[in-house]
């Protein structure tokens, strides 16, 4: 008994050590991810792991973001030496072991953003000769550590690293990174740095700084980084910032010539902005954009008038805010700036008007892109100076995303535009189009997408190349437009696809989500020059057409290329295959060439009964059937024979062949019915009584079925005579006569001699077929007559015919 609890404590031992193992191992009970693709990229993002999941170590990528991942242990990613990309993001690493990722050789990029890692190891990246691509930002590190970290990354090219606690950055941190294309440093916490930190990395393609710190309160500091990576070629990327009057910076940036100025999710007020603008007063900046600026001031910078920006070629604003919008100016002053770009774009920024003023500043203006704004017709024909073509340059017009609802006055506001190349006036409330407009004779290009507008008119340009109507409510689509290269129907409600000899030279047609049900060959055989054609998620009919020509068009049959791939071809109907992708349906031949297999099953089902037909005659399976169906009527009417009997007229039915009938005609009938005196011996009592005989040419009736007349003729007679020959055995119609006198003669008159053979030739029975059994065995039974060929024995020969045809007559007689 004590056995028992020992065991008890062992497995309890046992149990524990398994826990304990699991939680010092976290290896052994790895859970795994097989969310891969074929292409071997392998996304267990979003999946809760708190280890780094086992995974096939054939992956290539392998996105393991957004999980609670605490630690890489150092057998995590063996045997991944073939991955490129592994992606850390936005876990809660705090840990990776040294030699966690020595194995990873093949990879070229390491994520390990937004984690928490307080020290970057270099030993981690001591083996990542092909790395391009590093991403370090926002963990919690302080500094890249005392010695340089990326030393070994001779490939990198992008790379990204800071966070809000970086404090310190040094001289040689970045040692070993000689060209990047892309930096980015989030420093806006940065306290120390030790000039020309970033001063090596060059060629620098792209520079990203947030120094939202420095540049409140250490502008030294800030200059100093600035300083480091301006270069004319480097577009520099300023995010983050807050700018009062403090733009000492920028006059490092100035100093270096940069040409291409981006700010991002700054504010800004009018000093600010003021002393911006004086600062790179006359300085070769070619392009300023500003993208999610807030705008603090009142926007008073008139008095930056004087400046001179005449070397800004593109001037791009998104995403502005107003604080005090009723206090705000407007943008009328910027005047002064919008006189020397090409391009201008100010989207989405609240704008509800640009003055017709301010566009007459636009002198050189070819771009001007004012989407997602709040203009209105009215407006509008203001910032166009109604329609007098102010901005004579301008070739690209994009109003889209505004409040915008005739289509005439736009057309009417940009006719004198006479370079007008392209206007985007999509995502407006245009409900109908009217059936007259004048555009610009340049104009190529038009969207009209995410309007409401259900039908279309000859209002459209037939000078367009490419023409965008997506996301309407148009139900059909008929118009010539003879230079067209792109169609855009998607999002609308077309039934087919718009006949192709509208569109002799269009090579790009989308026409997806809508109700096409189907199209077929020819349809895409009208469009002469058709090379991209998108028209999934439809409403198809997987008819067998159907899906018979998309198969062979996915499989490259066709010219016009699918390009928006097989998967986008979903059956909508038959019900049953609802859902399923028309390229992987297999339809029936049944369902398919229903014509054809009627047909083929129609002639297969011929020849068999052809067939069966003459497998039947060779087997005399009619003769058979008709001989029952005799037989049959015949047993029925043998019942009332009896009473029949005084009906008897013949002496003797005679069934003979048709071949021999000149022999019946020339002898027999003249013989027995008409006797010459001179063939009877007048000694043995008076003439006989001349035979009446029954022949089917002479007694039958016409236009009954010769069987029953047969029967009527063999009841009708006392006696039948077969005139056997090989001709009668031959002939059809023979049979049925020896067969129904047979019948009589064994049912009726059993026993009698009913049946008299006559023999014109030497006939064996074996000569006789085999089917004729009854005519066999009443030759075994019956003693026959035979023809002589000698003429002299003919008058015995015709005395024993006689007899044999009297002989029962007599014997009722006597009877
Ligand atoms: C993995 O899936 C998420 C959405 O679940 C997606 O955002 C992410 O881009 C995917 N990762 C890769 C590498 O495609
Ligand atoms: C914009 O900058 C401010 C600091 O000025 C920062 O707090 C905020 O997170 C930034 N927003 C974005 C979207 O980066
Ligand atoms: C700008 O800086 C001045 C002093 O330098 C300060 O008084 C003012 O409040 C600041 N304005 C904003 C909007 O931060
Ligand atoms: C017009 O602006 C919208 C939104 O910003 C953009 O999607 C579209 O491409 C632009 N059109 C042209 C012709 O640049
Ligand atoms: C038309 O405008 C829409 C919305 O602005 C845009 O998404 C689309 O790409 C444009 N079409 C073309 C052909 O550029």
């Amino acid at each position: 008994m004590a056995l028992l609890p020992n065991l008890h404590l062992a497995l309890l031992l046992l149990f524990l050590a398994m826990c304990r193992g699991q939680r010092s191992n976290p290896g052994g009970e790895r859970s795994s991810c097989d969310r891969c693709d074929p292409q071997h990229a392998c996304n267990c993002s979003h999946a809760g792991y708190t280890f780094v999941p086992i995974v096939t170590d054939r992956a290539l990528t392998l996105d393991l973001s957004f999980n609670d991942i605490t630690v890489v242990t150092g057998g995590d990613l063996t045997a991944h030496e073939e991955l490129r990309i592994l992606i850390l993001h936005r876990n809660r690493l705090s840990e990776i072991h040294p030699a966690a990722l020595d194995s990873l050789w093949s990879l070229e990029q390491l994520d390990l953003s937004d984690n928490q890692l307080t020290a970057i190891n270099r030993r981690w990246f001591s083996k990542l000769g092909a790395l391009q691509e590093l991403n370090l930002l926002n963990n919690p590190y302080s500094s890249l550590g005392s010695r340089p970290v990326l030393q070994r990354l001779v490939r990198l090219r992008r790379l990204m690293f800071g966070g809000p606690a970086l404090e310190e950055l040094k001289r040689g941190d970045l040692s070993g990174v000689s060209q990047l294309e892309e930096l980015t440093l989030q420093a806006n916490n940065l306290r120390r740095y030790e000039s020309g930190a970033l001063a090596d990395v060059w060629p620098l393609g792209r520079v990203t700084l947030s120094l939202h710190g420095p540049f409140l309160t250490n502008e030294a500091l800030a200059s100093d980084v600035i300083g480091d990576v301006s270069y004319p070629e480097t577009p520099i990327i300023l995010k983050d910032l807050h700018l009062n009057h403090s733009i000492q910076p920028f006059k490092e940036m100035v100093r270096r010539r940069v040409r291409k100025i981006t700010f991002c999710n700054i504010s800004l007020t009018d000093n600010a902005m003021v002393d911006f603008l004086e600062t790179v007063d006359g300085e070769p900046i070619t392009s300023l954009f500003m993208d999610g600026i807030t705008l603090i001031g009142e926007g008073r910078w008139e008095k930056a008038r004087w400046s001179d920006h005449k070397n800004i070629d593109e001037f791009f604003v998104q995403n502005v805010v107003v604080l005090n919008v009723y206090q705000f100016t407007s943008f009328l002053p910027l005047g002064f700036l919008l006189k020397y770009p090409r391009k201008v774009s100010v989207i989405n920024s609240q704008m509800f008007v640009m003055p017709c003023a301010t566009s007459y500043l636009l002198l050189n203006l070819q771009y001007l892109d004012l989407s997602d704004n709040l203009l209105t017709e009215l407006t509008l024909t203001e910032t166009l100076c109604n329609g007098k073509g102010t901005l004579k340059d301008l070739r690209v017009l994009n109003v889209s995303g505004n409040a915008l609802k005739s289509l005439s006055t736009v057309s009417r506001l940009v006719t004198k535009l006479s370079k007008l190349t392209h206007l985007d006036v999509s995502r407006n409330g245009f409900s109908s189009m009217p059936g007259v407009c004048s555009w610009p004779s340049t104009l190529r290009y038009l969207n009209i997408s995410r309007a409401k507008l259900s039908t279309i008119s000859a209002c459209l340009p037939t000078t367009l190349e490419v023409l965008d109507l997506s996301n309407n409510d148009l139900k059909a689509f008929m118009l010539i437009l003879p230079f067209l290269r792109e169609l855009h129907l998607s999002g609308n409600k077309l039934l087919r696809l718009p006949p192709g000899w509208m569109f002799p030279n269009l090579q790009t047609l989308t026409i997806q989500s809508n109700t096409l049900s189907m199209f077929s060959l020819p349809d895409l055989q009208s469009y002469r020059r058709l090379q991209d054609l998108r028209a999934g998620q439809n409403k198809f009919i997987c008819s067998c057409d159907f899906v018979y020509f998309l198969q062979s068009a996915i499989k490259g049959g066709e010219d016009a290329h699918l390009s928006d791939g097989k998967d986008a071809y979903i059956c909508d109907s038959p019900l049953y295959l609802q859902g399923e992708p028309a390229w992987r349906v297999r339809l029936s031949v049944v369902v398919c060439r229903r014509v054809l297999f009627v047909s083929v099953s129609c002639v297969v089902a011929l020849i068999i009964a052809v067939l069966v037909c003459v497998l039947l005659w060779r087997l005399h399976a009619f003769w058979y059937l008709r001989m029952t169906w005799a037989w049959l009527k015949a047993k029925r009417s043998s019942r009332l024979r009896r009473r029949r009997e005084q009906l008897i007229t013949y002496d003797a039915f005679v069934s003979y062949s048709e071949r021999d009938a000149s022999w019946v005609e020339n002898f027999l009938v003249p013989e027995l019915e008409e006797p010459r005196e001179n063939d009877e011996d007048p000694r043995n009592g008076p003439t006989p009584r001349p035979l009446t005989l029954c022949l089917h040419k002479r007694d039958f009736l016409p236009g009954h079925w010769i069987v029953d007349n047969i029967m009527n003729a063999i009841e009708c007679s006392r006696r039948t005579v077969f005139v056997l020959s090989e001709n009668f055995v031959q002939s059809d119609w023979c049979r049925y006569e020896l067969d129904f006198s047979h019948f009589q003669l064994f049912d009726g008159k059993a026993g009698s001699d009913a049946a008299i053979l006559i023999l014109l030739e030497p006939l064996s029975k074996d000569d006789i077929p085999k089917r004729f059994c009854k005519l066999r065995k009443l030759m075994n039974s019956t003693t026959y007559l035979e023809w002589p060929r000698e003429e002299e024995r003919s008058a015995e020969f015709w005395k024993k015919v006689r007899n044999a045809l009297r002989n029962e007559e007599e014997e009722q007689k006597e009877d």
